[in-house]
């Protein structure tokens, strides 16, 4: 969980190499197009040239985007949208941000962003050049944040664990925790299982189906991880069910978009977006 603290550290901290950087190449799960963004961060990033990138839209349910393609559009974003896993985008991502980043030094730099699990490090590894060298760690800058050439005049910064949602209820914890960007402490586990299953008996109920390998969904969450369990036979001894391996692996698969495709964020759940 992060806390105030880590938040006013990490502003500054990006301040800092915003003043390297002509744009900002923003990565959210478009799954979660507002939750999984560092909205926190939207004042920082307002005088720069940017670009948002929806990923894993392959495990997205891509009606739902559209609200939020133009949203980030009305807030002066390009918006992209791909499957970093599956498509390689390097040469098209090249032409769009020199395009959409005029370039004003010799040489372009642009930072990535973006909150854990949403693809920066599949972003890198797509982008970096053949002879591209990891231009170590400059003085001054965190560990693991480093400048990565695509080509000759073209450089990323990569800035991994710097950037990450604020949290400021729950309903953004469970989604975070659904797409995998946030690792549930305790009970949040549970909790944030609950809330997914009853969202997705709304919206999804074939996720459920899915999980239960075709079985219809129970009523409650407690008696669908029940199910969960007998499914997989993961049984403790005593011959009782194991829900917390039945909860473990229904949230990774869950993550990894095993089940089918979802977005977790609509506008109704937004206060400022009504
Ligand atoms: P941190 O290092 O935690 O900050 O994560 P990251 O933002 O660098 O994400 P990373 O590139 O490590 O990807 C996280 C997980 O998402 C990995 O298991 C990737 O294989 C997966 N992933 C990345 N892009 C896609 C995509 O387009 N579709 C799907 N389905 N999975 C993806």
């Amino acid at each position: 969980m992060w806390y105030p603290g880590h938040i006013k550290k990490a502003k500054s901290k990006i301040k800092t190499y915003l003043k390297t950087v002509q744009g900002v190449l923003e990565l959210v799960d478009a799954r979660a197009p507002y939750a999984s963004r560092a909205y926190e961060f939207e004042d920082l990033f307002k005088d720069k040239d940017r670009i948002i990138l929806f990923n894993k839209i392959d495990i997205a349910d891509e009606k739902q985007l559209k609200f939020w393609k133009d949203y980030y559009k009305s807030k002066g974003y390009k918006v992209l949208e791909t499957s970093l896993k599956k498509v390689s985008i390097k040469s098209f991502l090249t032409k769009v941000v020199y395009k959409t980043f005029p370039k004003k030094f010799r040489e372009l730099r642009v930072m990535v962003a973006g909150i854990p699990n949403v693809g920066k490090s599949t972003l890198i590894n797509s982008l970096k050049g053949k002879k591209s060298l990891r231009v170590g760690n400059t003085p001054g800058v965190t560990k693991g944040v480093q400048w990565i050439s695509v080509n000759d005049n073209f450089m990323l910064l990569d800035t991994p664990g710097i950037l990450y949602s604020d949290i400021y209820n729950k309903k953004i914890l469970y989604k975070l925790i659904l797409i995998g960007s946030v690792k549930p402490e305790d009970d949040e586990k549970e909790f944030a299982i609950e809330y997914g299953f009853n969202f997705f008996k709304e919206k999804y109920p074939e996720i459920l189906k899915t999980a239960l390998k075709g079985d219809n969904p129970p009523e409650d969450y407690y008696e669908f991880l029940n199910m969960f369990a007998k499914k997989r036979n993961f049984i403790k001894s005593g011959n009782e069910y194991d829900i917390e391996r039945a909860m473990s692996t229904f949230l990774k698969e869950l993550s990894d978009g095993k089940f089918g495709k979802v977005v977790y964020d609509y506008p109704e759940d937004y206060e400022i977006l009504k």
